[in-house]
């Protein structure tokens, strides 16, 4: 009896202590039935797959294969580009998803201090993993490994419509639509990434807090739907 009662709380202290925060948020989720209503909306009319169109003229640079994505939970449903909307932004954002987990853009909850620090992830090219977060010691990057993935997998897999839209809602739910503009991290003053201290050379780190681009695009962001493409002037090419 004594030996049962220890066991059981020493498994619910090993789950206590592994729990991630993220997936936490997942299960508990009540989406609202707007929520659900869009959900279902989005999985009656999924996105079409970009596709490369044959050029006219062969290109003279040769196309490397894809390479294949890192094994996040996000990935297996995501595929290699899942940004399209905004076409000032979208190669950048999706280049940026090969070394920094969906998790870092998409989860920043109000209230929780996160950490962020390379996770290894299978599938990923860099030699640290990717840049993810973590919140009181627990990683928050779900791998597509990771048992609650795996199990939520076959729920998926299993799922009629109404359920999918159900399992959708409740994904997306503790997570940001969009995430933080391009100053947030390319900044020197409040990067949300502490770059030194995920190890990137000193001057590496001086030259990604003030990368031009990023800077550019940020000051350049349309202010508002109407006019989607700013004018460029000569003088923000200068500043
Ligand atoms: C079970 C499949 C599935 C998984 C897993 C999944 N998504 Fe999605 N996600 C979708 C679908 C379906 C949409 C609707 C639009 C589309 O098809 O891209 C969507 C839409 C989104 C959107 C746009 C806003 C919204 O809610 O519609 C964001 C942002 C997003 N996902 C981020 C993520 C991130 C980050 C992860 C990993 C933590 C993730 N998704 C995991 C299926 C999934
Ligand atoms: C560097 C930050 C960053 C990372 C990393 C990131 N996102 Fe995003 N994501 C954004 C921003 C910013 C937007 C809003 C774009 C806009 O302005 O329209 C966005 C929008 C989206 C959308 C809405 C559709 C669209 O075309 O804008 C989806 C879906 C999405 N992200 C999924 C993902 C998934 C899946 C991953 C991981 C593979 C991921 N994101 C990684 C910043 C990020
Ligand atoms: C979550 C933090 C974050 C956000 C948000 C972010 N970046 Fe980055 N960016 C990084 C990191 C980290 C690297 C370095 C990646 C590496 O080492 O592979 C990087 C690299 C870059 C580079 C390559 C710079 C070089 O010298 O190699 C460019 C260009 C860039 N980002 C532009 C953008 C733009 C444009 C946006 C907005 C659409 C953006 N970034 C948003 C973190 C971020």
């Amino acid at each position: 009896m004594m030996i049962r009662c220890f066991l059981v709380s020493y498994l619910a202290w090993i789950s206590a202590a592994v729990a991630n925060p993220l997936t936490m948020e997942m299960d508990q989720a009540q989406p609202d039935a707007k929520e659900l209503q869009q959900a279902r909306e989005q999985l009656q009319q999924p996105l079409p797959q970009p596709v490369a169109e044959p050029l006219f003229v062969p290109p003279f640079h040769k196309r490397m294969d894809e390479p294949s994505p890192p094994a996040t939970l996000c990935r297996s449903c995501h595929q290699q580009a899942p940004h399209r909307n905004d076409p000032r932004k979208r190669a950048f954002l999706n280049m940026h998803g090969r070394h920094i987990a969906c998790e870092t853009c998409h989860w920043l909850p109000e209230g929780k201090k996160l950490d962020y620090g390379w996770v290894k992830v299978l599938g990923s090219d860099h030699p640290d993993g990717m840049i993810a977060p973590s919140f009181e010691g627990e990683p928050v990057l779900i791998r597509e490994t990771d048992s609650w993935a795996r199990k939520l997998k076959q729920e998926w897999e299993q799922a009629d419509d109404a359920l999918k839209a159900e399992i959708k809602a409740r994904l997306h739910y503790p997570l940001q639509a969009k995430g933080p503009g391009c100053g947030a991290c390319h900044d020197d003053e409040a990067s949300l990434l502490d770059f030194r201290a995920l190890g990137y050379k000193p001057e590496r780190a001086r030259e990604l807090e003030l990368d031009p681009t990023a800077r550019f695009i940020e000051r350049t962001e349309p202010v508002s739907a109407d006019e989607p493409v700013r004018r460029i002037h000569i003088r923000d090419l200068l500043e």
